[in-house]
């Protein structure tokens, strides 16, 4: 870790907080978010021991709040028991919130399903009964390879109501992806489906699971199920394969809830990491679910009126914490939606606002500045011609939110009436850590502002001394949370050397940003200090992407950066030395086109370079070493201004600031 971070820009603009938004907020002004941070700050433990007691059910009350015998390996409310599933369903029933819809599910072509509390109770039981009846029991793991349905979060919630360790893997990672997840993860079950259908068109994942099994080693696997979307004809093994219609035929709507230790593993979700392959991120299952909650509540201020649309995929934690588990435990009724933001057209968004009169929306600021762009060309689609006003409140997601974007987002889709809280955590994290709420904090475009209750977040330099107010340095969190990382599936080493690194004599949670506070203490996120991209607010390794290229039989050394992107916000730059002779013109497009696709293949699409550059050779310092700051300046089209003389080959430079 050398990145050193300069100060950012101070953002002039400030917007108060709604006096009407305030008065009826669940945090209500400063006072109350004071009284909860001096609550925290005085007993961290007994103030999350409280709000577990007050906002989860228990099948059996923890006696200890937090463990630090075998830090970073925190535990928390680990001697108390409960189930997942149990807290987002059977609670709700007989209460009002029974007979209230819990999903409102549109498919990409506008078709529209709606689940009550009750009815979805039912699925999941009928699910969870259908897997216990194949022999699945807690401890399991299941590898999720879904659409964005009804029958993801089915399956999410069947797994966890049977203490199945559910790893749902994007419908965009490649058939390797898969294979490497369904080994690292020991799957013995696998739920797909068909196809999914997004923007119109049909996209095979069961053939995906074919070709990962083809790869060979998921012997382990008995099972899988495969929900039939589309109906498409799709090769079914079998003994193995079954439909979904099948697991639940005949199966009973009554599924008693398997009690599991807080600390009982809810799910593992792979994320890239600086090296190395991705690693599996290992979610508890109270101490997880106590902050999903907490966060509808405080940054989303969620009322039994809302209704609450997440966009995310349930493939990436945002949909985990924020479709799956913490608007179903607080009994709200949520949108989950199939398609994609720009079909049939860029209005798409703004349309099923209004038809479902959506009070919460919570998107990436890649959607948003897509949408920006949409909104300039086809002007019809703009926000300002559909009815937004049932909008209350608005969020962002992901990757930083530059200022124009937050502005656009704020006046146009928020009619300068919606808070918008912009939240700042991670995969790792569990659940929110740093955003504004929207009853308390002024508003600052681009900043996240303050950690929320009970976290406790500060900037650090290289020797782990807090830094001042407008310096930059290593986002840092001070103190364990219930929502953390466990560990990392099958590699704790890996664990405390990511995110405890020795660095800082372990002290502190390293999150991999780097950030600065201003004088008001608010905070703004920098983006990653070390070799993850963000593109269109999805996290890859550049490592990973390098290897994958280095794996293609012409390559013979590949070297990945990221630079500036207007939609996606990062955009993946390779530089590639062949083995063969450096291409040019015709052919340098042609082998472009075969390494982009070979990538997606190795990876998923999402990874495909946007832009291949061929060298005879690397920039290299006399002892080897690839000098990546450079790249990153030939990649952004930037002037090399700094001395090359160190380099072995600084006419390399010439060659590959050629774009093919
Ligand atoms: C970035 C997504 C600035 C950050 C929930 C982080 C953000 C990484 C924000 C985690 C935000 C996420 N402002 N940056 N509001 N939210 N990030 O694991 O770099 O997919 O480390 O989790 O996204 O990405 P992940």
């Amino acid at each position: 870790m050398s990145a050193q971070i300069e100060s950012v820009l101070q953002e002039e603009r400030i917007f108060p907080v709604p006096e009407a938004f305030a008065r009826q907020a669940n945090v209500s002004g400063m006072a109350q978010y004071e009284a909860l941070q001096a609550e925290a700050e005085k007993d961290n433990a007994g103030f999350w021991a409280r709000l577990a007691r007050e906002n989860l059910t228990w099948i059996k009350p923890f006696t200890r709040s937090l463990d630090e015998s075998n830090a970073p390996f925190y535990k928390w409310f680990e001697d108390g028991e409960l189930n997942v599933s149990a807290n987002c369903l059977d609670r709700h029933l007989g209460t009002p919130v029974e007979n209230e819809t819990a999903i409102i599910f549109e498919a990409d072509d506008g078709a529209i399903t709606r689940v009550t509390y009750r009815e979805l109770y039912e699925r999941v039981c009928r699910f969870a009964s259908g897997l216990k009846a194949l022999g699945y029991k807690k401890g399991d793991r299941a590898i999720i390879y879904l659409p964005m349905s009804i029958q993801g979060v089915v399956a999410m919630q069947a797994c966890a109501r049977l203490g199945i360790i559910h790893s749902v893997v994007f419908g965009g990672f490649s058939s390797k992806s898969l294979h490497e997840r369904i080994i690292d993860v020991g799957a013995t079950l696998v739920v797909t489906a068909d196809e999914q259908v997004r923007g119109g068109r049909n996209i095979p994942l069961k053939a995906a699971i074919d070709e990962a099994f083809a790869m060979g080693g998921c012997e382990a696997v008995r099972k899988v199920i495969v929900y039939q979307r589309t109906g498409a004809k799709v090769a079914m093994e079998s003994g193995r394969d079954i439909t979904w219609d099948q697991a639940i035929e005949g199966q009973p709507a009554e599924c008693a809830p398997e009690p599991v230790s807080a600390e009982h593993p809810l799910f593992v979700l792979y994320t890239s990491g600086s090296t190395g392959k991705p690693k599996g991120v290992q979610h508890s299952s109270g101490g997880f679910l106590l902050q999903a909650v907490m966060s509808m509540k405080w940054t989303f201020d969620l009322k039994p009126e809302d209704v609450f649309w997440c966009t995310a995929d349930i493939g990436w934690v945002t949909g985990h914490t924020y479709i799956t588990y913490g608007p179903l435990a607080c009994g709200a009724t949520e949108i989950v939606f199939e398609g994609i933001p720009t079909w049939p057209n860029s209005g798409r968004f703004w349309e099923m606002i209004a038809r479902h009169k959506v009070t919460i929306f919570y998107t990436a600021p890649t959607a948003i500045r897509s949408l920006v762009k949409a909104g300039e060309t086809s002007p019809d689609h703009h926000p300002r011609n559909y009815d937004l006003s049932s909008l209350r409140l608005l969020g962002s997601v992901g990757e930083p939110i530059n200022p124009e974007a937050w502005m656009w987002y704020y006046t146009n889709v928020g009619g300068e009436r919606c808070p918008i809280v912009d939240t700042w955590w991670q995969t790792e994290t569990g659940a929110h850590m740093i955003n504004p709420l929207p009853g308390v904090h002024a508003l600052k475009p681009g900043s996240c502002a303050m950690p929320l209750p009970g976290i406790e977040a500060t900037i650090v330099d290289e020797t782990g001394a807090e830094v001042e107010r407008g310096k930059g340095g290593f986002l840092v969190i001070k103190k364990p949370w219930p929502a953390m990382i466990r560990t990392i599936w099958n590699d704790p080493e890996r664990f405390k050397s990511s995110y405890y690194p020795a660095d800082f004599q372990g002290r502190y949670y390293v999150a991999g940003d780097g950030a600065s506070r201003d004088l008001d203490g608010y905070f703004w996120i920098m983006g990653r200090i070390d070799d993850v991209l963000n593109v269109s607010g999805h996290r890859l390794g550049t490592m990973e992407i390098e290897s994958a290229l280095v794996a293609h039989d012409l390559v013979a050394e590949a070297a990945v950066v990221g630079r500036p992107d207007d939609v996606t916000g990062e955009a993946i730059v390779a530089f590639v030395v062949l083995k063969g002779p450096r291409p040019s013109g015709a052919e340098a497009k042609e082998v472009a086109t075969t390494l982009r696709n070979w990538v997606g293949k190795e990876i998923g699409p999402i990874a495909k370079p946007k832009e291949i550059r061929f060298g005879e050779n690397l920039p290299k310092t006399r002892s080897g070493k690839i000098m990546r700051r450079l790249l990153r300046n030939v990649a952004k089209g930037e002037e090399v201004t700094q001395d090359v003389s160190t380099l072995e080959n600084p006419a390399i430079l010439d060659q590959l600031k050629e774009a093919s």
